[in-house]
């Protein structure tokens, strides 16, 4: 009998990671072919767990020669923090903490005792160090001191795309291309010798955001692996583990009722379905659930009093891809098209002429197609019948 601990927010592993066999073989093949991979996907979708679950397994089977190393690079702004980031990471990481004394030695004068450096006072000396004029040769020294290590190393740096988008936002095209410029040849430079395999990954819009900017050309070298929803008999098998764990009967009418409801099967939305579920049957003092109680828990609790919260989630990360100028467009496309039918290449156009501000629509499209808003299908697109549509025409009646 399968068994999952429920985890509702942070990235899953191990015993908490359900499924993406096919996922997760693919990927690590990929892994040691030593084949830098963009990892993409819309929001929630598990993009960071099977990342992570990947270098779990390998460290688990190979960790005599493999190394790991997660970078959550969400936060950076620049290519100087994104080398920060990295350097926290091999700082701390057992496998490369004595190495990066070489790497540190030029700039040692800073630090007083590197050994009695805490993380805290690490990053703000490292931080310190690097600029605008030596990031991209501190960032290729600490790439080459990974790869003089006597073991492979998977390197994941996650959130990719959000640097793309602040780093736009701060110094335009320009800086974006400064970055893939730099990164374009260390990447490739870590193919021959399969020393690193490095996986880019992260959701929002990378491919039509660096579309729109031309510098799509600039990872084009690296093949994309698009992370998918479930199928409904893997969610349905997911719904059971997280029951059997909690040893609580449930009907199978009731799973059916969720998968149902969500039409699209995001695990994140499996996991919260449930949570759900659990903690009202425990308020309730149930011991099983019936379907009314799936029924209220759906309605009055997961399109209700979880809808504000996810919504401004939602919401707040298309802001920050699209800026203020196509954001408003955006919501009001949404709202235009998340009660109805398929929105045709013309219904498009004449959008478009009704706006007072010069948008360019396709890319608006692209984008929130990338992320799991919209499905294209021959040049119409249509808001997926998923928990994220429920969830914005309830949002919608209140604007
Ligand atoms: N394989 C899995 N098994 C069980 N739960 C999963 C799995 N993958 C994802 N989840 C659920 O989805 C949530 C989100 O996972 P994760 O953070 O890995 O997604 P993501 O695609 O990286 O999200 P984001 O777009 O926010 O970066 C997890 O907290 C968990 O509840
Ligand atoms: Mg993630």
């Amino acid at each position: 009998m399968d068994t999952l601990i429920p985890t509702e927010s942070n990235t899953v592993t191990g015993d908490a990671f359900f499924n993406r066999d096919t996922e997760r073989r693919l990927v690590r093949e990929k892994v040691e072919n030593g084949e830098p991979l963009l990892l993409t996907g819309q929001r929630r979708m598990g993009k960071s767990s099977l990342a992570r679950e990947i270098g779990r397994a390998l460290i688990e089977e190979k960790g005599d020669t493999w190394s790991y190393v997660f970078v959550d690079i969400q936060s950076c702004v620049s290519g100087a923090e994104l080398v920060a980031r990295l350097a926290e990471e091999i700082h701390k990481h057992p496998d490369f903490s004595s190495k990066i004394k070489s790497w540190l030695k030029p700039i040692l004068k800073l630090f007083n005792n590197i050994e009695e450096l805490s993380a805290g006072e690490f990053s703000i000396k490292i931080r310190e160090y690097l600029n605008e004029s030596n990031w991209q040769l501190k960032g290729r020294e600490l790439l080459q001191e990974i790869e003089s290590s006597d073991k492979r190393t998977l390197l994941v740096l996650d959130e990719f795309p959000d640097v793309i988008n602040k780093i736009y936002k701060n110094e335009q095209v320009e800086g974006v291309a400064t970055l893939l410029d730099w990164l374009r040849p260390e990447i490739q430079a870590t193919v021959p010798n399969k020393k690193i395999s490095i996986i880019l990954s992260g959701s929002i819009g990378l491919e039509p955001v660096l579309q729109r900017m031309k510098l799509t050309v600039k990872i084009n070298q690296m093949a994309v692996y698009r992370l998918k929803p479930w199928k409904r008999e893997i969610a349905r098998n997911c719904f059971k583990a997280l029951a059997n764990y909690k040893k609580i009967e449930v009907d199978d009418a009731i799973f059916e009722y969720f998968l149902d409801q969500l039409g699209i099967y995001i695990p994140q939305h499996i996991q919260q379905c449930w949570a759900r579920l659990d903690a009202y049957l425990q308020e309730e003092e149930k011991q099983s659930a019936s379907l009314a109680d799936a029924e209220h828990v759906f309605h009055k609790i997961i399109l209700r009093s979880d809808s504000d919260r996810m919504i401004s989630h939602y919401e707040n990360r298309l802001q920050e891809t699209l800026g203020e100028h196509d954001y408003p467009v955006a919501v009001q496309l949404l709202d235009s098209m998340c009660d109805g039918g398929p929105f045709t290449a013309d219904q498009a156009r004449l959008f478009k002429e009704e706006l007072t501000i010069d948008i360019d629509i396709h890319y608006l499209l692209g984008v929130l197609s990338h992320d799991g808003y919209l499905e294209e299908q021959d040049s119409q697109w249509i808001f997926n019948d998923s928990l994220l549509r429920k969830w914005w025409q309830g949002r919608k009646k209140f604007r």
